[in-house]
């Protein structure tokens, strides 16, 4: 297994540094509950839970998994799924298959900072404010649901001795959630090759506690099926032929993986989102913008009402979906150099053919430069 670094973020949930990007995966200020503020929340999902029976849902660089996570909080909370029989299928895909084992076993609920954090180098050693601030968290019983979606979807994870030993390390125990970690080992010492449902509900009740209850409640309330796909997610997304109501787009930022913020990856999308649907992503940048509206998408911002700020953007079909548009700022910014975007036709270039692609194209074109553009625009709003 490659080294993830785990590290408790300020909402009490964990985070992950990885040395061979030199890069962390989730931000700092809470990584779940980012995942709520900027995907979930925004997301209205009563809308969907009110007007349809199925919910499709694609969640496009799933790691492990906060955002589908946070869906299904959500979605467990609301009334209406209680009354109506409702199904939902969540497409996640991801290229790492070891952090998607990873994704049941973390804890979210985190009440204290470990003394050390045990992290490798001096540049993410103060990756945390090293205070818990918890605004969100979800229910454990979620993990369950994970684990038995992978355990029947995948034969090598409940024998993987990578992810074992993982669980085993002592550095990690601050991290891990341990009734999971001790549910999963049971699982494997029962030899059970191959898990079926039926085995899943013995298992459930010989560990009766009150979160495997819950999970079992949750089961019979809403038939939930997550669809792992490990593979670069243009792929998989070409390959697939569902519509879908929710998308989620949390790749590593443009300049990282420019692959899955392309014109051609958002026409594809354009195809895959339900005529009612929304795809929600962190990036404010004025490329993504401006590939979005490119692919025929209406595009707005999303408004988080806790902390007044703009946090991300909004793809969707329906205009009245857009909450808040984008400012004249935004869109002039998006007429820029700054707003062009990445372009990949076939869907298959590397990620250092795009950026050497734009770069390119940005050397060469007509358009203003953003710095440019900004200082112009300060002096004519009086510095604003
Ligand atoms: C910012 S992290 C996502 C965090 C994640 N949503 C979570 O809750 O942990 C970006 C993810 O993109 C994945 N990834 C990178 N390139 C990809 C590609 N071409 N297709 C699918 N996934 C990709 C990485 O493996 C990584 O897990």
């Amino acid at each position: 297994m490659k080294d993830f670094y785990p590290y408790i973020t300020n909402d009490g949930s964990v985070g992950l540094y990885s040395p061979e990007f030199d890069d962390i995966y989730h931000s700092t200020f809470g990584a779940y509950a980012e995942s709520c503020e900027k995907f979930v929340l925004p997301a209205y999902i009563e809308y969907y839970i009110t007007n349809f029976d199925k919910i499709n849902i694609l969640d496009i660089c799933y790691g492990i998994g906060y955002n589908t996570k946070s869906f299904l909080n959500s979605f467990y909370s609301i009334d209406a799924i209680y009354s109506n029989n409702k199904s939902v299928y969540i497409k996640a895909v991801d290229t790492d298959k070891e952090l998607v084992f990873l994704s049941p076993f973390f804890t979210v609920n985190a009440k204290k900072m470990p003394k050390h954090q045990n992290l490798p180098t001096e540049k993410v050693k103060h990756l945390s404010s090293g205070k818990i601030e918890s605004q969100f968290s979800y229910d454990k019983f979620i993990n369950y649901i994970l684990v038995e979606n992978l355990a029947a979807q995948f034969p090598d994870f409940l024998q993987n001795e990578d992810l074992s030993k993982y669980l085993k390390k002592r550095e990690n125990k601050p991290y891990l959630e341990n009734s999971i970690v001790k549910f999963y080992n049971y699982s494997r010492n029962a030899g059970l090759t191959r898990l079926f449902k039926g085995y899943l509900h013995n298992i459930y009740y010989r560990y009766v506690s009150s979160s495997y209850k819950k999970a079992l409640k949750a089961r019979k309330i809403a038939d939930i099926a997550i669809d792992y796909n490990i593979n670069d997610a243009r792929q998989v997304i070409l390959k697939d032929i569902k519509k879908y109501h929710l998308i989620f787009l949390d790749a590593f930022t443009p300049t990282k993986c420019p692959c899955l913020w392309t014109l051609d990856f958002f026409k594809l999308l354009y195809e895959r989102l339900d005529d009612n649907g929304r795809i929600l992503t962190y990036s404010n940048s004025a490329l993504v913008r401006s590939a979005f509206l490119n692919a025929g998408f209406y595009v707005g911002k999303i408004y988080n009402e806790r902390t007044k700020t703009f946090t991300g953007t909004i793809a969707a079909k329906n205009k009245e979906f857009i909450k808040h548009d984008l400012s004249e700022y935004d869109l002039s910014l998006v007429k820029t150099r700054a707003g062009i975007f990445y372009r990949d036709e076939n869907l298959n270039s590397l990620n250092e053919a795009i950026i050497e692609r734009h770069k390119k194209e940005v050397e060469e074109s007509p358009l203003i430069s953003s710095s440019k553009f900004i200082k112009q625009y300060r002096k004519e709003h009086n510095n604003v």
